[in-house]
């Protein structure tokens, strides 16, 4: 496990955003797993910036999200297709059929949940890219008895849906589940870069990276992973 500790927002973007340009630039068809929330909207500006500059070349890539509300037609303002496509899709040179998502509006979710593994497992991801939950969440896997395994429908935490609510004009409009990969699918990405910023994460961030591997606090088996990189900011550490 690497922590990269940066001042704040804007330098844990440009990192991230880093690493993810060195991954791009080495293997131009590389597999990048991606994720949405506030956390990496900054790092995709910056990616963004550097795709305007000439710097960036992102045609051989392929990409996977994390997860995706179910319910949520992919035009809908809050469904994280919109979101990708908004944050950073529409912008760069990304093939629109190498852009993958798992679809949340799928009529056989079992289904959709085989489709994505299957996918996740013939293309491999290189590089994935996480937030973090308040309550230790990695894309909607959240605190349980046990690790989850494969991509599955999730029934949302209260934490969660609080979390989220911001998004949209009340509480009762966040959907109550998601579709997501499993934490067996994120643990096969041969590399994992968490970006964590701001006080709220910094207890999960605490728990997860220095307390003990629990499914309770799903992002602390990421300390198993051969090739994990933290960049968090001052207030994401301020408990450490
Ligand atoms: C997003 C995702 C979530 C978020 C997490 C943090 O695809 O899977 O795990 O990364 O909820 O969200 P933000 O960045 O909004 O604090």
């Amino acid at each position: 496990m690497r922590i990269i500790r940066v001042k704040n927002y804007e330098e844990l973007s440009r990192a991230a955003a880093n690493i993810i340009s060195a991954q791009v630039i080495l293997k131009p068809d590389c597999v990048l797993g991606l994720a949405t929330g506030s956390s990496p909207v900054g790092t995709y500006q910056q990616l963004i910036k550097w795709y305007q500059k000439g710097d960036l070349d992102f045609s051989h890539v392929t990409s996977v999200n994390l997860d995706e509300y179910v319910g949520l037609n992919p035009d809908h303002d809050q469904s994280y297709h919109y979101f990708m496509h908004h944050n950073l899709f529409d912008s760069i040179n990304i093939h629109p059929e190498k852009i993958n998502l798992p679809d949340g509006c799928a009529k056989d979710m079992a289904a959709e949940c085989r489709r994505y593994d299957t996918l996740l497992r013939t293309l491999g991801v290189d590089l994935q890219l996480l937030g973090l939950g308040n309550n230790g969440h990695i894309g909607f896997n959240e605190p349980d008895e046990e690790f989850s395994k494969g991509t599955h429908v999730v029934t949302l935490t209260e934490s969660t849906l609080e979390a989220n609510k911001r998004f949209f004009e009340s509480i009762d409009d966040v959907p109550k589940t998601a579709i997501s990969m499993g934490t067996y699918d994120i643990m096969q990405a041969k590399r994992v870069l968490m970006v964590a910023s701001g006080k709220a994460k910094a207890e999960a961030v605490k728990a997860a990276f220095f307390g003990p591997i629990t499914p309770h606090m799903p992002a602390s088996i990421l300390q198993f992973h051969k090739d994990f990189t933290l960049v968090a900011d001052e207030d994401a550490l301020s408990l450490l």
